[in-house]
């Protein structure tokens, strides 16, 4: 073979490579990793004594393998006690369907202070009043079923409280809440849950998430003083009136979403002192008046979703604060309008261009592509050739980029096969005029 074509060949192995390596490296996290419930674990390693017997039945009883020491399972962890260890955390995902809970199983497992369902549809029981006043954390997704607002406020001591997908039988969340004294992330998602957002809590709560539940009422002012509230998340209920004036003050604050409610009124402009803030999401409410250009001196924001709401007057935002964003949407808003000396007009934002007194100019009749959408509308004065689409959407960044890289290695790959195959064929001879 001659040198030429070991290189050749090289460098089609390299390409090869490449292009594999993109094509798996590709999506940024975005699985939904459930919230690991991370009890600090003890070293495991330092001692040699075994699980308490009553608690390897009991992890037998619920179908977990114990001939391998169960303390080094992903699964559980334990203390280092002699001449038994006890469990602290345990963690039962996928669980079978004939698996259930009994409560001599739940008497010896009464060391827990974690305590995780994944996908375990299993009918609740009596919990033992040591387990149920030891628990420090409880989570259930999509897994006990008849749960009660009454059975929940018996876990007094919960610092982390998370129920997801499963439907809790309740007149209202303070049922729940009104006893744990030491909370400090609460997670009540998708659980049908009604009545008003509770006014007390424990001023270190950090996490705060009733998404997609049935609360109405307004949002309480006295949340704003938990300036430990790193999260909020209050989107898909029934919430009306306005964003409490004081919601500045909610100084940890980085994720805050309220999509998907009846809320009103404008925004405060406090809301561009909450410096930490990353993700703001106030779609699909009806917020009025015009939108604070303070918003655009946050500078960790990377989310910004103001879409379907009933904002006016001119979008205060300019092409560089918009493409500091990983996402931003503000279409649906049908009297607001961005002034086309500051917004490229590639940026296909879904509202009008401004006139010279700051009123959207009415958008063209729709394009002449059926599937062209409220989203992809500009103002036909403006619109260029849409060369590059330039339209901010989350979801679609990277996996472009790895599309792009991978078509990009196999049409080198395929252009060096058929180079190869004709360098082979002439057999070194110069073939220029092949
Ligand atoms: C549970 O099942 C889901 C899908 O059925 C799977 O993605 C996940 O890895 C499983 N988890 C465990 C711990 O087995
Ligand atoms: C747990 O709660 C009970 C009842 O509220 C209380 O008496 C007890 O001191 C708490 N236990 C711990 C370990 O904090
Ligand atoms: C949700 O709660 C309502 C009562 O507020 C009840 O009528 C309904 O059956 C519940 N939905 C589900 C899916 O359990
Ligand atoms: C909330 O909904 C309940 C019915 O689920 C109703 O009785 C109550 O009046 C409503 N409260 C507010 C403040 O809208
Ligand atoms: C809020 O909850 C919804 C539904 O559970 C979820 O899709 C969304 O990502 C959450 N937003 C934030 C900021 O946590
Ligand atoms: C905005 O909404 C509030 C509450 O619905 C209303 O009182 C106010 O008049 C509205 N303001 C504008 C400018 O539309
Ligand atoms: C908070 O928002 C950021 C930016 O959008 C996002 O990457 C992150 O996953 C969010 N965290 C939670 C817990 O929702
Ligand atoms: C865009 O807006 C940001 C924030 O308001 C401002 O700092 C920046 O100077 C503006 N850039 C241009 C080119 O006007
Ligand atoms: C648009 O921006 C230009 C330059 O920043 C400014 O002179 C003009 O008044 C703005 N137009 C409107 C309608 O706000």
């Amino acid at each position: 073979m001659s040198p030429s074509s070991t290189t050749l060949l090289l460098l089609l192995h390299l390409l090869l490579l490449h292009s594999a390596t993109s094509a798996t490296t590709s999506p940024p996290s975005t699985t939904a990793s459930p919230p690991s419930t991370t009890v600090s674990p003890p070293s495991t390693t330092t001692t040699s004594s075994t699980l308490d017997p009553k608690q390897v039945r009991a992890l037998q009883s619920l179908y977990i393998p114990t001939t391998h020491d169960p303390c080094t399972q992903p699964s559980t962890t334990c203390d280092t006690a002699t001449p038994f260890r006890h469990l602290l955390s345990l963690r039962l995902t996928n669980c079978s369907d004939d698996l259930s809970l009994s409560t001599t199983a739940l008497s010896s497992l009464s060391t827990l202070t974690s305590l995780t369902f994944i996908n375990c549809h299993l009918p609740i029981i009596h919990f033992p009043t040591t387990l149920s006043t030891n628990l420090r954390s409880l989570t259930s997704i999509n897994s006990l079923q008849h749960l009660s607002g009454v059975f929940l406020s018996r876990f007094p001591n919960l610092t982390d409280l998370t129920i997801s997908g499963d439907n809790i039988k309740a007149s209202g969340i303070h049922i729940i809440t009104s006893n744990m004294k030491s909370l400090t992330t609460i997670t009540l998602s998708g659980a049908n849950l009604t009545g008003v957002i509770p006014k007390h809590w424990n001023p270190k709560l950090t996490h705060m998430d009733f998404s997609s539940n049935k609360l109405n009422g307004t949002i309480p002012t006295s949340l704003t003083l938990l300036d430990s509230l790193k999260l909020l998340n209050l989107s898909s209920n029934q919430l009306t009136g306005e964003i409490p004036s004081s919601f500045g003050d909610l100084i940890s604050l980085q994720n805050l979403s309220l999509s998907s409610n009846s809320l009103s009124g404008s925004i405060p402009g406090s809301i561009s002192g909450l410096s930490r803030l990353t993700h703001l999401d106030l779609s699909s409410n009806q917020f009025n008046g015009t939108i604070p250009r303070s918003i655009s001196e946050m500078k960790g924001l990377k989310y910004l979703n103001l879409e379907k709401n009933n904002f006016h007057g001119v979008m205060p935002f300019n092409t560089s604060f918009i493409k500091s964003l990983v996402v931003f949407k503000i279409n649906g808003n049908e009297n607001l309008c961005y002034n086309h000396s500051s917004v490229l007009k590639k940026l296909k934002l879904g509202i009008a261009a401004c006139d010279k007194h700051g009123l959207p100019i009415l958008p063209p009749p729709a394009a002449d592509e059926p599937s062209s959408s409220v989203d992809d509308m500009t103002s036909g004065d403006y619109d260029d050739d849409g060369g590059s689409d330039k339209k901010k959407d989350g979801g679609d960044h990277g996996p472009n980029k790895v599309v792009l890289g991978v078509a990009i290695g196999l049409s080198a790959v395929v252009f060096l096969i058929i180079f190869l195959v004709i360098l082979s064929k002439c057999g070194g001879r110069c073939c220029c005029c092949c």
